[in-house]
């Protein structure tokens, strides 16, 4: 009762808010995303990614030891391939010669401790831009798992230490954690994306891989009969369920500062680590608005991050990994 309790008095000055700080962040709160290109030489920037760039293998070497050196030690893969190397069925990223497979080994050669996990999905290598098999205007699901469990066979032989499907297909977890048990692959980790929501915050992210579904007849236009309704709560929660009974070892939520409430509900809810996607529309929205001088970029940038921590997420993928680091060491 006032006056007994003045709240003030916790925060008069830094040494004491420093003292009841309730969380915080450090370099092992990430993962880092990094998009990797076919060449040599290549450090290009993505035009809705301000200073977020695509890598080549030999300078994707330099950045994970700058990374490594500044103290973060995951990353998770995804790679932009060309449009002759397109198809349906995915059928390049099975080839033990792929871009992923190669960026896997250039990243555990330069750096044989950081974490390797890989992106699960067939977009980036569908003629149609979809995460699974299209089939009469559909994406036919267990087919999709078989795939996508050969392609996690694939990422782990090439020697990623978690897969991470994102495609949101039903079963694609059981799939996979049988397809790496049966192939020896125990110690191979799945992170989850469980609850990944059908969301416009990922138009960035296609622009950098080129990977938005195309605009052809019989072909859905946007993701919505696989990523969830984001109306959706309780949904969430049977999707998380599900996919721990399958043998996730980490779960997801995406995206995620639209998604706290998810983030939170998720950690309440399970005893799994709970990562979030801050994704590339999150990036690009706040990377826009300091361009244009409306908000301090580190200061929105921190304060962002702290948001997925307060919520509940133990692992936070982000693009502001880097940036966050040298702002707070
Ligand atoms: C591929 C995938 C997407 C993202 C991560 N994995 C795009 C999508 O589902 O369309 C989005 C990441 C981001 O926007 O930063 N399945």
């Amino acid at each position: 009762m006032f006056p007994l309790r003045r709240n003030r008095r916790l925060r008069t000055n830094e040494a004491i808010r420093s003292l009841v700080r309730e969380n915080t962040i450090t370099p092992n709160d990430f993962l880092v995303p990094l998009f990797v290109v076919e060449g040599k030489g290549v450090k290009e920037e993505i035009a809705s990614m301000p200073n977020y760039f695509r890598f080549s293998l030999d300078l994707l070497e330099n950045e994970v030891k700058t990374l490594w050196s500044l103290g973060l030690k995951s990353v998770l893969l995804f790679v932009k391939v060309s449009d002759n190397l397109k198809d349906n069925a995915g059928t390049e990223a099975l080839n033990p010669n792929g871009l992923m497979q190669r960026a896997i080994k250039t990243v555990k050669n330069a750096c044989p401790e950081m974490l390797v996990m890989t992106d699960v999905a067939l977009d980036p290598y569908s003629s149609y831009g979809h995460d699974g098999i299209v089939e009469n205007g559909k994406i036919i699901n267990d087919e999709t798992a078989d795939v996508l469990a050969e392609m996690s066979i694939s990422h782990a032989k090439a020697g990623a230490n978690f897969v991470a499907p994102s495609d949101m297909m039903d079963g694609r977890i059981l799939t996979i954690r049988e397809a790496l048990e049966d192939q020896g692959f125990i110690d191979t980790g799945i992170m989850s994306y469980s609850a990944k929501y059908a969301s416009a915050f990922y138009g960035p992210f296609r622009d950098a891989l080129d990977s938005a579904p195309v605009d052809l007849v019989n072909v859905p236009k946007n993701k919505k009969t696989y990523q969830m309704d984001f109306a959706n709560r309780y949904e969430a929660l049977r999707e998380t369920e599900m996919d721990i009974d399958e043998g996730a070892d980490i779960v997801m939520v995406k995206p995620g500062m639209t998604y706290l409430d998810i983030v939170r509900d998720v950690k309440n809810e399970f005893d799994v680590p709970v990562a979030v996607y801050q994704v590339s529309g999150e990036y690009a929205m706040i990377k826009a608005a300091a361009e244009k001088g409306w908000l301090n970029h580190d200061q929105v940038m921190l304060e962002s991050t702290l948001a997925f921590k307060r919520a509940g997420a133990d692992i936070i993928a982000s693009y502001f990994a880097k940036d966050i680091v040298k702002l707070i060491s």
